[in-house]
């Protein structure tokens, strides 16, 4: 056995809402011939219920976990191809996403300087289409090479394949828990970067400097900072909620009654809302419930002040979506993967 067996590990540390659930079992694979011993010996012990855990921001545990916690440590970031214009670049599913926007723009490869500061890992980057300030990172992604869990063979599945939506993929629908994620293949730009400066903050930001990638990536960083906790001074998993989307009637009813709802058309006939608007509008924002609460800044992210549990967070999460519903007939649904 190349691989650590350990039990009833706590996963405080491994998520960032920080809450505490422990792991009946728990391996950390830094390999795809690791990862297929690992899931040969799950098979072998009966072991049914396997939890792959990347960065653990974008996780909620109920409850201690009745099975095995496969950790994705696998590394490494190779280059491809490259000509003079783009280059690919093949990222291990276990690099922090953040280091690896650093190391993008310390080389001034351009596409993911608008989704800096993101918690989690490369590998679970395309499970949700991570997206932030007018960039989604369908627009760099060539390939991801994954494990197929079943034939233990590894596949590529191409952009087209991955079906990415807003916060979506085929690794949170048709495919779940189908693959597992092992590398993800982006094409970025070396020169002439496209930059992307729809966001009024960035655009505002950038009024007294040069737009490099560099410079835009600073002002996420200070955007992320003064809105968002630091996961690692407040437990939090970013937005709780997705911004659900309506029909642009529905909308144009509501915006009568309440004139400062913040929407914006994403196609002829549907609007999607701003969930912050709306949970801030229910009063939520800022409200501190036991060990949970809403955060201040932006009341779309639930945060842990210290002891909570799971279960505490997601009760609060079942009140807050029961009262933007009676207030506005709004149905949010979370973002977040609640595992329980
Ligand atoms: N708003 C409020 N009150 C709040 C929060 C927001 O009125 O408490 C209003 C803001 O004033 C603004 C609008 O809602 O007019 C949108 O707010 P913001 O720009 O902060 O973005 P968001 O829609 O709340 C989304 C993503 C974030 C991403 C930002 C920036 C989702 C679910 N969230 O948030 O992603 O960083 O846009 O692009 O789509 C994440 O997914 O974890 C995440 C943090």
């Amino acid at each position: 056995m190349t691989f650590q067996v350990r039990n009833n590990i706590s996963l405080q540390n491994y998520t960032t809402f920080g809450v505490a659930a422990t792991a009946q079992n728990f391996i950390e694979i830094t390999s795809t011939e690791q990862l297929i011993e690992v899931l040969t010996f799950a098979e072998q012990e009966n072991i049914h219920s396997i939890f792959i855990l990347g960065g653990g921001s974008n996780v909620l545990f109920l409850k201690d976990f009745d099975g095995l916690v496969i950790k994705n440590s696998i590394k490494g970031i190779e280059k491809v191809k490259e000509d003079e214009n783009e280059v690919i670049l093949s990222v291990g599913a276990g690099e922090n996403w953040h280091q690896f926007v650093l190391f993008c723009l310390e080389k001034n490869y351009g596409g993911i300087e608008n989704l800096s500061l993101i918690p989690g890992t490369v590998g679970a980057a395309p499970m949700q289409n991570i997206g932030a300030y007018g960039v989604e990172i369908k627009n760099v992604v060539t390939n991801v090479k994954v494990l197929n869990r079943k034939t233990k063979k590894v596949e590529w599945i191409s952009n087209a394949e991955c079906k990415f939506g807003y916060r979506s993929s085929i690794f949170k629908n048709e495919a779940k828990d189908k693959y597992i994620i092992l590398e993800v293949e982006f094409k970025l730009t070396k020169q002439n970067h496209t930059l992307n400066t729809s966001y009024g903050a960035i655009k505002d930001a950038l009024e007294t400097q040069i737009a490099t990638i560099q410079n835009i990536s600073k002002a996420v960083i200070s955007i992320r900072d003064s809105k968002l906790p630091n996961p690692k001074e407040i437990g939090n998993g970013g937005s709780f909620f997705k911004n659900p989307e309506i029909a642009t009637s529905q909308f144009e009813t509501l915006k009568k009654e309440f004139p400062t709802m913040v929407g914006y058309p994403v196609s002829d006939t549907t609007t999607k809302v701003a969930a912050g608007w709306l949970i801030e509008a229910c009063g939520w924002k800022g409200k501190v419930v036991g060990n949970t609460g809403a955060h201040k800044n932006q009341a779309l992210v639930l945060v842990n002040y210290g002891n909570a549990k799971g279960e505490e967070i997601w009760n609060l999460a079942k009140e807050i979506q029961k009262s933007v519903y009676n207030t506005f007939g709004i149905k949010i649904e979370p973002e977040i993967n609640i595992i329980g």
